[in-house]
């Protein structure tokens, strides 16, 4: 009985805008709109054209991380060290052939003078047997753990809600699609990928005033004049804190692939903006503040996603609301901080919401940064081609919001081009 109203409040959370807004349109399958602005290896700011791979490392770069914290995100803490409390083996044969672990985690950050602490959170993690030191694909999700990684030996408790399990699990699944709530562990392991997750809302919650009560608290010492970070952010940090614990007692190098859908899409983007560790990125539907253009822009305006998330970005992003035309910066300049690593995003084409059109402009936008490192990005000119091995592969199916059957497949062709060969 209980658990329904949670479920009306997760549809309703998951569902606002994307749901809202199943209308009829089609995404065209051919770009349409104009090129991403500002160029990305043009003039920014008072810097000069970018010359060199130098230049871009060295200089745009940093000036790029300054401007997406300034503008959009907020800022980063200074430093943080995470503390792993403790680590458990849960199964040593878990989903068909993975070594489960639980660990149990807290990050201590710093702003300026001051120290504050996350609360205690939980990161689960299943490893394929037989496979030393298989790539990880590092999962945030919408559900508490129980829900993210199923199984008798991860705690749930008695009255478990978030994603609800049973019915309510039932009928998000409809909504959604088959994964929304629950990857597809067995089918990864076997394809020889480990998988890493944590529930992002332990420690910066998904809910407008606990959210910015945890915000604020954890950036306590952020100078006055600096932007407080938001959820996105928070959320893409604690990316950096799966790859902490990961890296702690690793028994060699491994890669690291930062997976999100949708909002948490945003913030696989921004994870691998700012941290080099992560490997490949596969951001699904990411929309407004991820993948997709600000400007000129179909879909989620930053009004919309202000008005219904105000707990995501920093204020300033609030200017831009109505205003996108005079963002100093865009999405497509995130996507270039991520170059040359390999990043999926994924699309359906009635997701008009997500603006999969903006996605793919955006997409070419970063094209010459990817070029700059000898790799090549984008390699298409229409939306509906499929190539899973191109830097930036760009993956686009009928249907709706969601993470439906056909879209894991893809996602471990796209880690099976890129991984395998190597
Ligand atoms: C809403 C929101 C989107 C977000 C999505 C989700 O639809 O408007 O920006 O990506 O929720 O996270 O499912």
């Amino acid at each position: 009985m209980s658990r329904w109203p949670l479920l009306f409040v997760a549809i309703a959370a998951l569902g606002a805008g994307s749901c809202a807004k199943l209308t009829l349109a089609w995404a065209d399958l051919k770009p349409d709109g104009p090129a991403a602005r500002p160029e990305v290896l043009g003039a920014f700011g008072p810097q000069a054209p970018v010359a060199s791979l130098e230049d871009w490392t060295s200089l745009r770069r940093p000036a790029l991380k300054e401007a997406l914290q300034a503008n959009i995100y907020g800022y980063f803490p200074d430093s943080y060290k995470l503390t792993v409390l403790d680590r458990k083996l849960l199964d040593e044969n878990a989903f068909g052939g993975g070594r489960l672990e639980e660990y149990k985690l807290r990050a201590q950050l710093r702003f300026g003078e001051t120290t504050s602490e996350t609360e205690t959170f939980y990161m689960d993690v299943v490893t394929p047997n037989g496979v030393p030191n298989a790539p990880v694909i590092l999962i945030q999700t919408f559900c508490p753990r129980w829900d993210t990684l199923p199984h008798p030996a991860v705690y749930r408790p008695e009255d478990a809600g978030g994603c609800g399990g049973g019915p309510a699990t039932g009928v998000m699944t409809y909504v959604f699609g088959r994964y929304i709530a629950t990857p597809p562990t067995q089918m990864i392991l076997a394809r020889g990928y480990g998988v890493a997750t944590i529930y992002p809302s332990e420690f910066a919650p998904d809910r407008k005033d606990e959210g910015l009560a945890a915000l604020k608290q954890m950036s306590k010492g952020l100078a006055s004049d600096k932007q407080r970070w938001g959820a996105i952010a928070a959320w893409a940090w604690g990316y950096s804190l799966m790859v902490d614990a990961l890296e702690e007692g690793a028994d060699g190098p491994r890669d690291y692939i930062s997976w999100g859908h949708s909002r948490y899409g945003k913030s696989a983007l921004l994870a691998a903006a700012f941290d080099d560790r992560i490997s490949a990125v596969i951001s699904h539907q990411s929309g407004t503040g991820g993948a997709s253009l600000n400007q000129q822009k179909k879909g989620e305006s930053v009004k919309a996603i202000i008005d219904g998330y105000p707990h995501w970005f920093a204020k300033a992003y609030e200017n831009y609301a109505g205003e996108e035309e005079t963002m100093p910066i865009d999405q497509h300049q995130l996507l270039a901080l991520i170059a040359p690593r390999p990043v999926l995003l994924g699309n359906a084409r009635r997701d008009v919401w997500s603006d999969p059109n903006g996605a793919f402009r955006a997409a070419v936008g970063a094209g010459p940064v990817y070029k700059l490192y000898g790799a090549q990005g984008l390699d298409q000119d229409r939306l509906d081609v499929w190539a899973p091995a191109a830097d930036i592969a760009y993956w686009i199916r009928p249907g709706t919001h969601g993470v439906v059957k056909e879209d894991w497949p893809a996602f471990l062709e796209f880690l099976d081009a890129h991984f395998l060969k190597k």
